[in-house]
């Protein structure tokens, strides 16, 4: 690739401090990092040097410290803290393989697969939330109200009658209230999860998912769940969802760190092939075998990269 080509994802001077309790751990002090498009760079460090963090900031999971540098993708600057700007960034720019695979274990293989690409562009909005829990609490509070005044009047025996039929009315709309906001949005997210296995079925959605797990030599396992899949199998679903959307740039932390060493090189051929088809990968390792797949290898040393 020519030099001059201008980089698709960049790392400026990022900077980023944990705080637990009282203690700094200050983790970046100013990592530097330029990825050109179609490049396979592995970042290479010790355990706790601070990999996955600058994995995880490159890929809009975290954020840098306040004024602690930027991450710029093709050319602009990426809003970390905008919720849903970062959100479409995350989803559609970006896709991420884990060590442990993450993969939702009530999912079948293919639902897992096509999982990023039902991630709606835009989620349920705070106001939406707002009004389910309002609906839900006017329709519960009504309900317990009726309830009341069709009980029996009889009283606890301590207050007046009026003041007893008062405070049960009350005691009955309030937990009508409470239990018909948590009815609504149980029922609200289980037609979002009946929604996402209905439209994970359907043709155009799940065509791309299959061919890709049919390539990932998956094709005979599409209706098993995780936990009946080796790791390795594991990690091609988890790879096949990262690729779901097309993303531009794959960031891949550890993705052969839970495998034998065989299964290890069959996932990275795996990435090899994507890679060699225009692929862009960034992948963290700390294994220099692992890290001899890449076009360039750089190191991760106190919270700097070194090339
Ligand atoms: N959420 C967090 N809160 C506090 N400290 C954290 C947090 N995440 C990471 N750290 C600390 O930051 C440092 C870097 O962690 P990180 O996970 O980025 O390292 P790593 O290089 O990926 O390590 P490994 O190779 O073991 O995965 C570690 O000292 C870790 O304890
Ligand atoms: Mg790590």
């Amino acid at each position: 690739m020519p030099d001059s080509e201008a980089p698709i994802i960049e790392g400026v001077n990022l900077r980023k401090t944990y705080q637990l309790g009282r203690v700094r751990v200050p983790v970046l002090h100013g990592a530097s990092i330029s990825i050109k498009p179609r490049e396979w760079v592995a970042i290479l460090g010790a355990s706790g040097s601070g990999k996955s963090t600058l994995l995880h900031i490159l890929g809009g999971l975290d954020r840098p410290d306040t004024d602690g540098g930027d991450v710029m993708f093709k050319g602009t600057r990426v809003e970390l803290d905008r919720g849903r700007t970062t959100n479409e960034y995350r989803n559609r720019s970006i896709g991420f393989v884990f060590q442990f695979y993450h993969l939702l274990p009530e999912l079948d293989v293919l639902e897992n697969a096509v999982l990023a690409k039902l991630i709606p562009r835009t989620g349920a909005s705070g106001l939406f939330l707002l009004m389910v829990v309002l609906v839900g609490g006017l329709l519960g509070a009504g309900l317990g109200a009726i309830a009341a005044g069709a009980g029996s009047f009889e009283g606890f025996g301590l207050l007046p009658v009026e003041e007893q039929t008062d405070m049960r009315s009350l005691i009955l709309a309030l937990t009508g209230m409470v239990l018909g906001s948590a009815t609504l949005i149980a029922l609200v997210q289980l037609a979002q999860v009946l929604a996402i296995k209905q439209r994970s079925r359907s043709s155009g959605v799940a065509t791309a998912a299959k061919t890709t797990l049919e390539e990932f030599g998956l094709g005979h396992r599409l209706h098993h769940r995780p936990r009946e899949l080796s790791g390795g199998e594991r990690q091609r679903v988890a790879i096949a969802r990262a690729l779901g959307n097309a993303p531009d740039v794959l960031l891949a932390d550890e993705p052969t760190g839970n495998l034998d060493a065989q299964t290890g090189r069959e996932i990275l051929d795996l990435l090899k092939e994507r890679h060699e088809a225009g692929l862009t990968i960034i992948m963290v390792t700390h294994d220099p075998k692992v890290a001899a797949y890449a076009d360039r290898i750089v190191e991760l040393e106190d919270g700097c990269i070194r090339t």
